[in-house]
């Protein structure tokens, strides 16, 4: 049986690394909380996978330093992922949050933060994992949508979850309304779960993840 994995706070405040791809409302929700006391996080980098992420004006509104990894800019996937790991990993973090980043990470960066790496899913996996959770939800006919944190396994959607949240699907719902409404719930969920990580630490026992 593998041994719990135990991942204290850091008393000088949770050093956060986010990467991002498109607008970043997920992003801009941890930048508005992190100046409460109370919050315990520090955003010392956004990073992002193309020039044209929206998100990446927050972080300079907020004065947080951004980096740009194109797998385009590399000779191919493995030179990115070590580019993507190395970058990441100068800024020293307890945590890396994928707030809509669409990009799958390599076996490197996995490897330089195991237990470190969280995603947020605008699905409740394990249904409806990849790139179109609202619709694939819709097109189900479920009754109940949402979103779920987890920390990142080398599957795609697949590792330990943190947290769910769920939203009702109305009858009127287009992918549209869907994905808005999930997106509220999934940005208040962030917050919050990344606020405790960060007061309390957490732990991952196999598949169960625990955060006090
Ligand atoms: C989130 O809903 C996330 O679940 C999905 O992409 C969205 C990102 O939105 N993978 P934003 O860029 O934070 O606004």
């Amino acid at each position: 049986m593998p041994q719990p994995q135990r991942f204290e706070p850091n008393p000088d405040g949770l050093r956060v690394v986010v990467l991002i791809s498109g607008g970043g409302s997920n992003l801009a929700a941890l930048l508005a909380k992190e100046q409460p006391e109370q919050f315990g996080v520090q955003i010392v980098a956004v990073g992002a996978d193309r020039h044209s992420a929206g998100g990446l004006q927050h972080a300079r509104d907020a004065g947080v330093p951004v980096f740009v990894e194109r797998i385009s800019d590399h000779p191919d996937r493995a030179a990115w992922d070590r580019a993507l790991t190395e970058t990441t990993a100068a800024f020293r973090p307890d945590l890396v949050v994928s707030a809509g980043f669409l990009k799958l990470v390599g076996p490197l960066f996995l490897a330089r933060f195991p237990g470190r790496y969280i995603n947020t899913h605008n699905a409740l996996l394990p249904a409806f994992p990849g790139m179109h959770g609202p619709a694939d939800a819709l097109a189900y006919g479920v009754k109940i949508a949402g979103a779920t944190l987890f920390v990142v396994d080398a599957g795609v959607d697949t590792g330990p979850i943190l947290a769910q949240t769920s939203v009702p699907v109305l009858d009127e719902d287009t992918e549209e309304t869907l994905t808005e409404r999930i997106k509220v719930a999934e940005r208040t969920q962030l917050v919050e779960q990344v606020s405790l990580m960060a007061r309390h630490g957490w732990t991952i026992n196999g598949r169960r993840v625990v955060t006090k």
